[in-house]
């Protein structure tokens, strides 16, 4: 049976196996099983890597579903009582537990208010929330009646968010007054306001009432109240008909380029994916209280806080603030109150908290926990270690899960202590996935060796367009290297076949778990008179992973008066937003550059990396002397 936990090696190799060489067949039993189909799908695959040009590759295209039959109305059904999602606030003790009962009416309501929006199958829907359970019912109520939601995280700016509403066009904006974070709070209304102002394809904004606002105006002819608009609304809503291959989302992510690509995931391939993964990698029990603490702004929270878990008819935990508040021991507080069994967070988290000290853990008590999970960038061994020793008291296998916005769901991860695990690897592939390694030439690199990391053969959960731009899909990802997915992540395989990833081989940072692209800070200090040019590249940051520096070149003549750097944050944080900032900026009379004027960040790297003996060929400059000006002006830590 494909739903079986895979519980040690010899289950995943034969596994593995199965879906190398009967792909359709291992997909078509796995989704035969954990979800509902309206039809029943018969096919697996139509498409391929090589064909992209004459569309996209389709999962299941035959077969017909709605996403919320089998993450809700299943589990309704047959555990109305259990709890589906467990919500704890921004203050500790400010809990609320929604049933499935009363997830499905929440959900039909809120799908009944867009039907009364105007909202039809296909449509947009924005959503730009904190982390509040209306964030899941939205996107639940989008997926119930066929429309496709993006959600944009709550730090974004104005700018960020009018960019996505303006690329997708979108008819409703689902908000709050408020967002309350770390004990701040965040005007995510006025800042849709700001967004949408002038002309704008945004009929309605749905806002949640969050906490007093005095100050929060709602515009008569366009905004609802979304407690009184679902009051009012029927606790009925029928479930859409939707073919496999409907759009479910777009969710937008940062690249080598200034704007942001909206990857869209469609509905049968993703719901099984997610749904096996999530049972897989965390060897989901029934009685599980599983948590993730991720934000749904990003694909960890789409994937594995709504809709794997809930799909698993899970109890999924939701979390609106911070780990360091009230102070560093938040997590295990909520661990022993909530007796979590399940846990999975970010290096990052991992990171700040250990070094406040063992103390804010062990003063908790953490018997609750049984798997522990790791994503979002590389995880070092000594935060692995603290993770498993300190946090798992060494009894809870630590799952570090690679993945990606555009994969959908994990990839390249242990399974729930069925893989021995080596602190900081990612260890072995998912059953379905293929990884290859290509050297800087193109070729295969077999055995152990370090590369670029591509995936040969398609899975379910892939995403299949960008929005709008299915050009820019195939160049993105699979032009590189023929017929072979190219993640933009460089990874070394070990004696082993463990996978260790090393991060990024492209012009992304990832700041705190934070994808963002170089090119969008660049066009943000661009954007300041007095910035003739930038470049911005990552460091290692012993917290956040990366820090952002930036080289700055002035205009002839421009002035930089005392707050110039803050200056330059502030146009960051009204480009990108509130998560962006550079932390070391440096004035250079010039940047490395091509005689052909293209700007060599490889030899930026090394100089932050503080690697300058690792420069290599400087040859191609157009200006050598360049590089020694830039490594006296270097700002240290
Ligand atoms: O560089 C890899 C890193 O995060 C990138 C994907 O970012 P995003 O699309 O925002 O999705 C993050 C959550 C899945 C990857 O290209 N990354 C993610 N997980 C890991 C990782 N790097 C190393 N180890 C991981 N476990």
């Amino acid at each position: 049976m494909p739903t079986h936990l895979l519980d040690d090696l010899d289950a995943w190799r034969k596994a593995w196996l199965d879906a190398r060489n009967d792909p359709d067949g291992f997909w078509l039993r796995i989704t035969h099983d954990l979800i509902a189909w309206r039809r029943q799908p018969s096919r697996g695959l139509d498409g391929s890597y090589l064909t992209l040009r004459e569309g996209p590759i389709t999962w299941f295209a035959d077969g017909t579903l709605n996403v919320t039959e089998s993450c809700i109305d299943r589990h309704a059904q047959a555990h109305p009582d259990k709890v589906a999602i467990l919500w704890e606030g921004d203050e500790p003790g400010d809990v609320r537990r929604i049933t499935y009962a009363e997830l499905l009416d929440l959900t039909s309501r809120a799908a009944n208010v867009l039907l009364e929006a105007g909202i039809q199958k296909g449509d947009r829907v924005i959503i730009y929330m904190g982390m509040v359970p209306e964030a899941a019912i939205a996107m639940l109520a989008c997926a119930r009646i066929g429309a496709i939601h993006s959600v944009v995280f709550g730090g974004f700016s104005a700018e960020a968010l009018r960019d996505r509403v303006r690329d997708c066009a979108a008819e409703v904006v689902i908000t709050q007054n408020v967002g309350l974070r770390g004990g701040r709070t965040l005007p995510l209304k006025a800042t849709v306001d700001q967004a949408i102002q002038g002309e704008s394809s945004v009929r309605r904004v749905l806002v949640l009432h969050r906490a007093p606002a005095p100050d929060t105006h709602l515009h008569p002819l366009r905004d609802l109240d979304w407690h009184q608009a679902l009051a009012a609304a029927s606790p009925v809503c029928p479930p859409v008909e939707c073919a496999a291959e409907d759009p479910l989302f777009i969710l937008y992510t940062s690249g080598s380029t200034g704007r942001p690509k909206g990857l869209l995931h469609t509905t049968g391939g993703y719901i099984t994916y997610v749904a096996w993964t999530h049972r897989q990698v965390f060897g989901l029990q029934p009685d599980d209280i599983y948590a993730c603490m991720a934000d749904v702004g990003w694909i960890t929270g789409h994937s594995y806080i709504v809709y794997g878990p809930l799909a698993n008819g899970a109890t999924t935990f939701m979390f609106e603030s911070t780990p360091t508040y009230p102070d560093a021991g938040r997590y295990w507080d909520m661990v022993e109150r909530h007796r979590l069994s399940i846990f999975y967070t970010a290096p990052t988290a991992i990171r700040a908290i250990a070094a406040q000290g063992d103390a804010h853990v062990t003063r908790y008590d953490r018997s609750s926990l049984r798997v522990l999970g790791s994503v979002g960038e590389p995880i070092n061994p000594e935060a692995w270690r603290w993770y498993h020793d300190v946090v798992g008291e060494g009894r809870c296998p630590v799952v570090d899960t690679w993945w990606q916005t555009e994969t959908g769901g994990i990839c390249i991860s242990p399974l729930h202590g069925a893989t021995p695990t080596k602190p900081g690897a990612a260890t072995l592939p998912l059953p379905g996935i293929i990884p290859a390694l290509l050297d800087g030439d193109g070729h295969l690199i077999w055995g152990p060796g370090e590369g670029y990391l591509c995936l040969e053969h398609p899975w379910p959960g892939q995403a299949r367009t960008v929005w709008g731009d299915h050009d820019r899909y195939i160049a993105t990802y699979f032009s590189a290297y023929a017929g072979r997915y190219f993640t933009g992540d460089g990874c070394r395989r070990d004696a082993d076949g463990y996978h260790w990833i090393t991060g990024r081989v492209d012009d992304v940072l990832n700041v705190s778990g934070h994808r963002m692209g170089t090119a969008e800070f660049e066009s943000a200090l661009q954007s300041h008179d007095s910035v003739a040019e930038a470049a911005v590249v990552g460091f290692p940051h012993p917290i956040k992973g990366q820090g952002v520096y930036a080289f700055v070149v002035l205009q002839p003549q421009a002035e930089t008066p005392d707050a110039f750097f803050d200056d330059l944050n502030r146009l960051i944080r009204e480009h990108i937003g509130a998560h962006a900032r550079v932390d070391r900026f440096q004035l250079a009379p010039a940047l490395p550059k091509t005689r052909s004027g293209k700007v060599m960040r490889r030899i930026l790297r090394k100089i932050v990396e503080e690697q300058p003996e690792q420069l290599g060929d400087l040859s191609t400059l157009a200006d050598p002397q360049v590089v020694q000006a830039l490594l006296a002006g270097y700002i240290p830590a």
